[in-house]
């Protein structure tokens, strides 16, 4: 009789020495729609287990050979998840209570009733059914857990942490390793990999990673056992049989930026197509934080880089901006140092007024590129001893518009304008090239107009020597809120005061 079999039936092995018994089963069995398959002794029934996988097995407990409780101890030892009902008659119940010790699902009494049979099969089935879907339910709870946990990580270390731990715990592996294309050299590298507790720090061998990539190329899973496993392997694992292997590619968009492999060294511990697929989600949910985390550490570097560049560009600036100075300089003999000079007083006065660090340095700059209106001015009609004619007069006072043209095309030095612009401004008015009064002249400008004037009177001129640092004091306290911002004298004086005293202090040589 034949009948019509659904691909997922479930299946059943009886084990019996008698033809008949295992005849009626069968039959019966068959009716009800399971795979049935019958072995006449232990030792068959063994050999049966490990070639296909039974949901059930029937055995009868007196066996010539191996008798069904030793059937049932091998079976254990095989863990081959299969419920086990056992045969017995009358005079032997306590036996059959031991078999449940054991680890026997149930037993049935013979002579039985096929009803019965069916019954206590469909029971166990059902049981089983249960457990494994509970086991389903509970591995796609972890299994969130863990691609939520990755989901939430920036940091590529932790992800593959997480992913490795995820997969020793859930897939009950003995090893797990992940290797990730390194991006710049397209070349695989074993980036991480555990070893359960329970294993020793077996030898995870080398794999092949051309077949590999090919078995990939095909869309096709790859859960491999025993020798089968070992065509993935340019290198098998050291002293350790391999029992099962599982590898899943890393994919983003198509593209392969890594394996995720489960190994197995515990004898009869296969992996199962179900915790393959497990794998997959986690390589999926992998693959795109690695990418993430990743993208995220290559930002953080291009920051990083972008700082560095800010800082080289910001030390470039201020080179130049001293190169224009030192330009400036090398025409004139006199003013030799001035601008440095100048940069330096200015300074005093900013953090007299406690400035921020910003606006100090770009007082500094100011300072330096103060006069940079006089290239173009030709110095040896200025420098002569004696009055100057109201021509030489006038050309010398274009400077100050003049620097204002030559920094405003540049947009990194557009800020500094006011000092090279309005340091010749007086706080009454009367200052040129605008006549802006008090606070209308930028603070910028009445700053430097100070450090201008005290460098001007403290330096050797065509004209004149140097006059000494009290005189120079003096003559800035009287042009206080005449010539100069009545506010900012006292601060600069103060500043520079203290300036020369700790120059004393530590010995250096000063000015007059
Ligand atoms: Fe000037």
């Amino acid at each position: 009789m034949e009948y019509q079999v659904h691909e997922e039936s479930p299946r059943v092995l009886v084990v019996d020495d008698e033809k008949v018994i295992r005849e009626i089963l069968s039959d019966f069995l068959t009716m009800e729609g399971y795979v049935v398959r019958t072995v006449e002794d232990g030792d068959a029934a063994l050999r049966e287990l490990e070639r296909r996988s039974y949901n059930l097995v029937i055995s009868d407990l007196k066996m010539p050979g191996m008798g069904g409780l030793e059937l049932l101890e091998k079976i254990a030892d095989l863990k081959a998840n299969v419920l086990t009902v056992i045969m017995t008659g009358f005079g032997t119940v306590e036996t059959a209570i031991e078999a449940m010790k054991k680890g026997a699902y149930d037993y049935i009494l013979k002579p039985f009733k096929i009803e019965e049979v069916v019954h206590v099969v469909e029971r166990g089935l059902d049981r089983q059914r249960l457990h494994a879907e509970n086991i389903r339910l509970k591995e796609a709870v972890s299994l969130y857990k863990i691609s939520e946990a990755i989901a939430e990580s920036l940091s590529l270390e932790k992800v593959l942490d997480l992913i490795l731990d995820g997969v020793l715990v859930e897939a009950q592996a003995d090893a797990v390793t992940l290797m990730l294309k390194d991006p710049r050299t397209g070349l695989f590298v074993e980036r991480s990999r555990k070893i359960s507790p329970l294993a020793d720090s077996g030898f995870t061998g080398e794999l092949n990673l051309t077949e590999l990539l090919e078995h990939y190329s095909h869309d096709k899973p790859l859960l491999a056992h025993g020798l089968k496993a070992l065509k993935f392997f340019a290198e098998p694992p050291k002293d350790r049989r391999l029992v099962s292997f599982c590898s899943i590619p890393l994919k983003v968009q198509d593209r392969v930026i890594g394996m995720l492999n489960a190994y197995s060294y515990t004898r009869g511990y296969k992996f199962t197509e179900g915790q393959r697929k497990m794998l997959s989600v986690l390589a999926n949910r992998a693959a795109v934080s690695i990418e993430n985390a990743r993208l995220y550490e290559d930002l953080v570097q291009k920051n990083c880089d972008l700082t560095t560049v800010n800082q080289s560009l910001a030390d470039n600036f201020r080179a130049t901006i001293i190169g224009f100075a030192h330009a400036l300089e090398e025409s004139d003999k006199y003013t030799r140092g001035h601008s440095e000079r100048v940069a330096f007083y200015s300074s005093l006065t900013a953090r007299g007024l406690t400035l921020g660090e910003p606006e100090t340095e770009r007082i500094v700059q100011a300072g330096l590129m103060h006069d940079i209106g006089k290239i173009g001015i030709r110095y040896e009609k200025l420098n002569k001893p004696g009055k100057l004619t109201p021509e030489e007069v006038a050309m010398f006072r274009t400077h100050p518009a003049k620097g204002k043209r030559i920094l405003e095309p540049i947009p990194s030095m557009a800020e500094l304008i006011p000092g090279a612009w309005c340091h010749h401004e007086n706080w009454d008015g009367s200052g040129y090239p605008r006549g802006l009064l008090g606070e209308n002249i930028p603070l910028l400008g009445r700053i430097v107009a100070i450090a201008d004037t005290y460098d001007a009177m403290t330096s050797d001129r065509s004209y004149r020597k140097a006059l000494p640092h009290d005189v120079a004091v003096a003559e800035l306290e009287r042009c206080a809120g005449a010539q100069f911002d009545p506010e900012l004298v006292p601060q600069f004086i103060r500043m520079v005061d203290d300036h020369r005293k700790t120059q004393i202090a530590a010995g250096n040589e000063i000015p007059r």
